[in-house]
């Protein structure tokens, strides 16, 4: 039999995805040693699981490096591969929204060339160019990205927001929704073919446990 790979993303997500495939009895022991190993092996199932960079890892499920993967619909939105949604695991619920200052409330319905600085060019482009016509610059950051309309890089920010502590914490508040964001289960388009026994059957499994949550 032939190992099913998983990739995930790492962070908050990835013990909690690990509790939801263990609860399935997709389990990994290996991955719950302390170490500096990137792949973790279940040798009885015949599964491996790694670690990625969130936004690695619709990258490594649409080239067939993992077979299947665990990550948020931000980054699915914002890498646009090819791939099966399968899932939502109805975990890391949070969502995509414009942020600033109270202030700018009214220029963000309708005006025009203002910055928004976000780690999601590509959803803050769909949403601003595409959907509300409007031309404004999009200026691209890794993090932190509360800090662009503080400091004066941008007026507004896309970015998600879960409990919302941070942007309160630096005097911004939501001005716009753009979508609601969780975890999904994506699998690789020959995957699906090769292994469909095993992998509808995950699904199946995995359904039943998020309907029961
Ligand atoms: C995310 C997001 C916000 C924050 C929202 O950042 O980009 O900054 O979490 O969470 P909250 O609404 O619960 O405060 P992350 O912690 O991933 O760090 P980063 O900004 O450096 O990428």
């Amino acid at each position: 039999m032939r190992y099913l790979t998983f990739a995930l993303a790492k962070g908050r997500l990835a013990d909690k995805t690990m509790e939801l495939l263990e609860s399935i009895g997709f389990s990994c022991d290996e991955m719950k040693e302390k170490s500096r190993k990137l792949i973790f092996t279940n040798e009885d199932l015949k599964l491996k699981f790694f670690l990625a960079k969130a936004s690695d890892v619709p990258t490594y499920v649409e080239y067939g490096a993992a077979d299947i993967g665990v990550v948020g619909k931000d980054t699915l939105l914002e890498e646009k591969r090819n791939l099966y949604e399968v899932l939502n695991l109805g975990i890391g619920n949070c969502r995509m929204v414009v942020a600033g200052p109270e202030e700018m409330k009214e220029t963000l319905k309708f005006g025009q060339n203002f910055r928004v600085a976000t780690k999601y060019p590509n959803i803050a482009k769909e949403y601003f160019h595409f959907n509300k016509k409007q031309n404004v610059e999009i200026i691209k950051l890794n993090g932190s990205v509360e800090l662009a309309p503080i400091v004066g890089l941008s007026e507004v920010i896309v970015d998600i927001v879960e409990t919302g502590s941070t942007l309160r914490e630096n005097g911004l508040v939501v001005l716009e929704e753009i979508c609601p964001i969780s975890a999904r289960m994506v699998v690789n388009r020959v995957s699906m073919k090769i292994e469909y026994e095993r992998i509808t059957n995950l699904i199946e499994k995995m359904k039943k446990i998020i309907d029961n949550e």
